[in-house]
């Protein structure tokens, strides 16, 4: 539902400024913090975010380079903070639900990124506390830079052709504020009003022919499927964890919660002054106001990136996971999380399939996005058929339709306890959640 206030400019997350930054290393602080937002006229909104009120300020890695972050929490009750799609290890840095964070307490992590280039995302995962926090604003874009990708000719001025598209929906009660009990499901909460990067009817100005994307599925349950009004056709270049092997042609594009997809939109057939809205299905989800630009005659090459594939170990059985159940009765293997309890193990540096299925009905069932930390997955074939051709790339998180059976190649690089879950957040609160732990023998 279109809510019957004034079009904004589209906010644009500001960047994270470094403490400070050498050669090899770099310094932040993160506050997980308590605010006020002035989302719809009259009262703010109650929010949280990361060193901001809403959302948080996006943050952008250089491949390589040594990161050292100090987490501070200053909400009234503990979080974690995890960094969705980034292969790193140990409890404390991956900031799954082993790696609290108390209120007034702060810690320090630090890791170096070995992956390529890519849009990631950090949010809360204090389990069974996640879906409430993360509806309540923590939620943050983090952009990964590589040497191949900064040879590639797309548009990388962040804010002006580089734009992050964080999807949210909200629903707003009295005095504008969000209620997330009174909006409970245990499907997943959902509300009617689309909110991106923390703005409800957002417009945003194009300045030039070609504009860049880095959409997120930053709903705690909410499938997109966008497009534009006038079924104008768009170039996806990168997946969850990198660039595309060859850019794809779309009009439609789907994201389950948490995926990614970077794509870059050509403007070029429009002239100044008008209007192109982008829609999830028959929600207006962004209205794009064509102003003055030169002409851009680049083309895009065939081929983007190389893409490691590794063969999969002789010898390995396939690994079977069953996402099950809706409501309160989701499982992963017919059972519910249990932090105490590792539920696989698989060697670092093994490279083996792993099998989802979705045994909801085909009429009615729920697409499970099925999320791994630590590593960076190919999906292989959906119910024996090709994946998507957007899926030729790096995932962290795949959609798994009712009825079918996905498979995927995995290896982990690092050795550590990682978690593999739904990510429709309330069916992770709810348990359709398990752990792995990728062993190093030689340690
Ligand atoms: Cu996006 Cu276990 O997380
Ligand atoms: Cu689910």
């Amino acid at each position: 539902e279109r809510l019957d206030v004034p079009e904004q400019p589209l906010n644009i997350p500001p960047l994270l400024e470094p403490d400070r930054e050498t050669e090899t290393d770099t310094y932040y602080t993160l506050v997980a913090q308590a605010g006020e937002t002035q989302i719809l006229p009259g009262a703010k909104t109650k929010t949280w975010g990361y060193n901001t009120t809403l959302l948080g300020k996006t943050i952008v890695f250089q491949k390589g380079k040594h990161i050292h972050v100090t987490l501070k929490n200053e909400l009234p009750e503990l979080t974690t903070f995890h960094w969705h799609g980034l292969n790193v290890s140990g409890p404390i840095v991956d900031g799954g639900c082993h790696a609290p964070v108390y209120p007034g307490e702060t810690k320090q992590i630090d890791f170096t990124l070995d992956q390529p280039a890519s849009t990631t995302w950090l949010h809360a995962h204090p389990c069974p506390s996640t879906a409430e926090q993360v509806w309540h604003g923590l939620a943050g874009l983090t952009i990964i830079k590589d040497d191949v990708e900064a040879k590639l000719p797309f548009p990388r001025n962040y804010g002006v052709d580089d734009v992050p598209l964080i999807l949210q929906d909200r629903r707003f009660h009295e005095d504008n504020q969000w209620d997330y009990h009174a909006d409970y499901d245990p499907d997943g909460v959902q509300g009617p009003t689309a909110m991106i990067n923390g703005t409800v009817n957002p417009y945003f100005e194009v300045k030039t022919q070609k504009v860049r994307f880095r959409i997120l599925d930053g709903a705690n349950r909410r499938e997109w499927r966008l497009h534009f009004s006038d079924d104008l056709e768009f170039t996806q270049i990168g997946s969850d964890g990198g660039i595309l092997p060859a850019p794809v042609r779309l009009t439609k594009l789907m994201l389950t919660c948490a995926e990614r997809a970077e794509i870059i939109v050509d403007f070029g057939q429009y002239h100044e002054g008008d209007v192109v809205t982008l829609f999830s299905d028959d929600m207006p989800i962004v209205n794009f106001r064509i102003g003055k630009f030169a002409p851009d005659t680049q083309v895009l090459p065939g081929h983007l990136v190389d893409i490691p594939n590794p063969e999969p170990t002789p010898g390995l059985p396939v690994k079977k996971v069953v996402m099950s159940g809706m409501d309160e009765e989701v499982m992963l293997d017919g059972q519910k999380f249990n932090m105490q309890r590792i539920d696989a193990r698989q060697k670092v540096g093994d490279v083996a399939i792993w099998e989802i299925t979705n045994t909801n009905q085909m009429d009615g069932g729920m697409v499970h996005p099925f999320h791994m930390h630590g590593c960076q997955f190919l999906v292989l074939s959906r119910d024996g058929h090709e994946p998507y051709p957007n899926e030729h790339g790096f995932k962290d998180t795949v959609g798994v339709n009712p009825g079918e059976v996905v498979r995927i190649k995995v290896w982990f690089t690092l050795p550590g306890v990682y978690m593999y879950h739904c990510h429709i957040i309330e069916h992770e609160d709810g348990g359709m959640m398990a752990q792995i732990e990728a062993f190093d023998p030689e340690h």
